[in-house]
């Protein structure tokens, strides 16, 4: 089978792009990471790409007129390296219109709590403050929404009293590892469908 092209945005540390680089390289997902676009020239997440010999490009929204033209900018980037599939690791930024229509439902993203439940920044804090019981992380499709699109896979993890907001988002952090490479392998294989807003998973029959 032919690997499956995916072009990552990051703006950040970059452990869930390395988790996806390296279940690539071990042969657990029919697919390799072409290209990692970053919004911050400082992004740990280059220096991992550019160390697995992975072509790493900073794109400077403020070299820009505006969202639509830098996002087309990183559109460019990311056909010129042949993504077929956009992962959002850490990528701290609202996806917009000129994105979304280049790689329709082609966009997934993980988001550090059990979505619809604390969306946006700092899920894991918000899921602490509130006092849940269980929180998690959520892989999804990207829609115009802040982590509202239809959901592909999530992991529960226990919160316990004596958490704070580092000891959840470590727990929370080694389930991304494991679903975010997990649902790439399910799209990659075809096993993804779309109907509305639910994701079926049929794998066997595409
Ligand atoms: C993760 O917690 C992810 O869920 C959120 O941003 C963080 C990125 O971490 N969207 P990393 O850069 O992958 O280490």
């Amino acid at each position: 089978m032919a690997l499956l092209r995916v072009g990552v945005l990051a703006s950040g540390r970059g452990t869930n792009l390395q988790a996806i680089i390296d279940a690539c390289k071990e042969g657990k997902i029919p697919a390799e990471v072409a290209v990692v676009v970053s919004d911050k020239a400082g992004a740990q997440a280059l220096e991992r790409a550019r160390k697995e010999g992975i072509p790493a490009v900073f794109v400077d929204p403020r070299g820009f007129a505006g969202k639509e033209e830098y996002e087309q900018a990183v559109v460019d980037v990311l056909k010129r390296h042949g993504a077929e599939l956009v992962c959002l690791a850490g990528y701290m930024r609202l996806v917009g219109k000129t994105l979304l229509d280049s790689f329709p439902n082609r966009i997934m993203n993980i988001h550090p709590a059990l979505l619809p439940a604390f969306p946006g920044l700092h899920g894991q804090r918000q899921a602490l403050e509130y006092g849940v019981r269980y929180s998690g992380c959520t892989v999804h499709f990207v829609d115009e929404g802040c982590d509202t699109g239809p959901i592909i896979l999530q992991a529960v993890v226990p919160v316990f009293d004596t958490d704070t907001e580092e000891t959840l988002a470590a727990r929370i952090l080694e389930q991304e590892h494991r679903i975010y490479p997990e649902a790439i392998r399910l799209f990659a294989g075809g096993y993804l469908h779309l109907e509305g807003r639910r994701v079926f998973i049929r794998e066997g029959k595409k």
